[in-house]
């Protein structure tokens, strides 16, 4: 049996509001917790703030809409307003900028990776494999600080469900605008399965980008604070490249009921898969809101569009968000793809020697990194803490890290501070032998 939500009850719209107490709820204990949901926490308060903002936008553009609608629309966000509250807080207060942003990219790693599998258009697939290996880098990025600068070890937060390893090196993110653009689906062929996949990762990357630009600020390190700012402007550009997937010519109405799918679909698999009993009375609650907000904005939809929901949505529910452990899948993309990089008109090149000499994106790698690229910074620092970068994966992966380096490194536009392969293997060496003498304790 499927799960048409056009066809289930859903909370009334005037039921929805919650007093203070209720929308302030309990932390989790960041020791306790399945990192999962961890992850679960931090895509809804995404979902919510996206949901929350695109009502806004809605009551700004849109001018042939009637006051009680209108309303609606404005009461809707109020209680999207209340939600993300509820989600984001969650987050105790001990878990650490770093241990929550360990957080934010193991959500961006393994959704993607969730994503792409699942994901019926394959050029949508293709966009979706190439970020996974920008957010795994930043991933390992992070890790060397949170160790360098807390003591944590990447397993505290993503407990060996994530690779922590070099992915496609940060500093060869940062891309020409005209390039992150992709090719748009067409809103009346595409699946309903593609378009709340890519505004689900939408919403995630869009809230990590927010994370960074307001809480990179708060440690005293400048390196790390540079670090920030290098992957919160490839959060940026992740943001850039997921919504260009969306087609332009959607009406509002049509968003508006595809993000109430959204949150629908999302809260529909946090509620199948949660763990945490208390966590999961929020899930449930908040689908049978969202249940409401849909059929509210479906009414709408049909006396504005004169056209038929389901049209848009289909009639049955998608999973959009099962957190599972990734690592073989990745590691599969990793070994593939660590060399691809973006081409005009939404291709790729998929190596290296298919680069142009005059490609438009070594401009901006060349300006961004022409005094170094903090994200290599925080590779050579850890060489003083621990000899060698902070790296948790299987052995057989560990094994081929330098190789792997060597082939996503490009050959132009290299940040003077590069961690170049010898100086890594030269590091992993060290370390090996750093180990060696420790065991002998006099
Ligand atoms: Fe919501
Ligand atoms: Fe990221
Ligand atoms: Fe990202
Ligand atoms: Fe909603």
């Amino acid at each position: 049996m499927t799960f048409n939500p056009l066809e289930e009850k859903g909370l009334p719209l005037e039921k929805q509001l919650r007093n203070w107490h209720q929308i302030v709820a309990k932390p989790y204990k960041k020791q306790e917790v399945d990192c999962y949901t961890r992850t679960r926490q931090i895509l809804m308060n995404g979902i919510e703030v996206e949901g929350w903002g695109f009502k806004h936008q809605f009551n700004r553009f849109m001018s042939d809409i009637d006051c009680d609608d209108r309303a609606n629309i404005s009461r809707i966000g109020r209680i999207e307003n209340q939600q993300q509250m509820t989600c984001n807080w969650l987050c105790p207060a001990d878990q650490s900028v770093l241990e929550t942003t360990l957080g934010y990219e193991q959500v961006a790693v393994d959704l993607t990776a969730w994503l792409a599998q699942n994901e019926p258009d394959e050029y949508v697939k293709e966009t979706f494999d190439f970020g996974l290996l920008e957010d795994f880098d930043h991933l390992y990025r992070y890790a060397q600080f949170a160790y360098m600068t807390e003591g944590v070890e990447p397993n505290d937060i993503v407990k060996n469900q994530t690779d922590v390893i070099v992915g496609r090196p940060t500093q060869h993110h940062h891309n020409c605008n005209a390039l992150r653009l992709r090719k748009h689906y067409d809103k009346n062929t595409t699946s309903p399965q593609t378009k709340v996949n890519i505004l689900t990762v939408l919403s995630g990357e869009q809230q990590t980008h927010n994370f960074y630009a307001e809480h990179g600020f708060m440690y005293g390190d400048h390196v790390l604070r540079e670090t920030y700012a290098e992957i919160k402007d490839v959060e940026e550009e992740h943001v850039t490249m997921y919504e260009s997937l969306i087609d332009p010519t959607e009406s509002m109405f049509e968003k508006a009921l595809l993000h109430e799918f959204t949150e629908v679909c999302n809260y529909y698999t946090c509620v199948e898969d949660e763990t945490c009993e208390d966590i999961k009375k929020y899930w449930e609650i908040f689908l049978d809101m969202e249940i409401g907000h849909l059929k509210l904005v479906a009414e709408m939809f049909k006396k504005y569009e004169k056209r038929d929901p389901e049209e848009v949505i289909g009639n049955e529910i998608i999973i959009p968000c099962r957190f599972k452990s990734q690592k073989t899948y990745v590691q599969k993309v990793l070994e593939k793809e660590v060399q691809k990089r973006l081409a005009p008109n939404g291709e790729y090149y998929n190596s290296m020697d298919e680069i142009p000499s005059d490609w438009a994106s070594y401009k901006i790698q060349e300006k961004a990194a022409e005094i170094s690229a903090p994200s290599e910074n925080c590779i050579n620092l850890v060489e003083y803490y621990h000899d060698r970068d902070i790296v948790e994966a299987s052995e057989n992966l560990k094994n081929k890290q330098v190789t792997l380096l060597e082939q996503g490194l490009q050959k132009k536009s290299v940040a003077n501070n590069t961690v170049s392969p010898d100086k890594l293997q030269e590091m992993i060496d060290k370390h090996e032998e750093r180990e060696k003498q420790k065991e002998k304790i006099i």
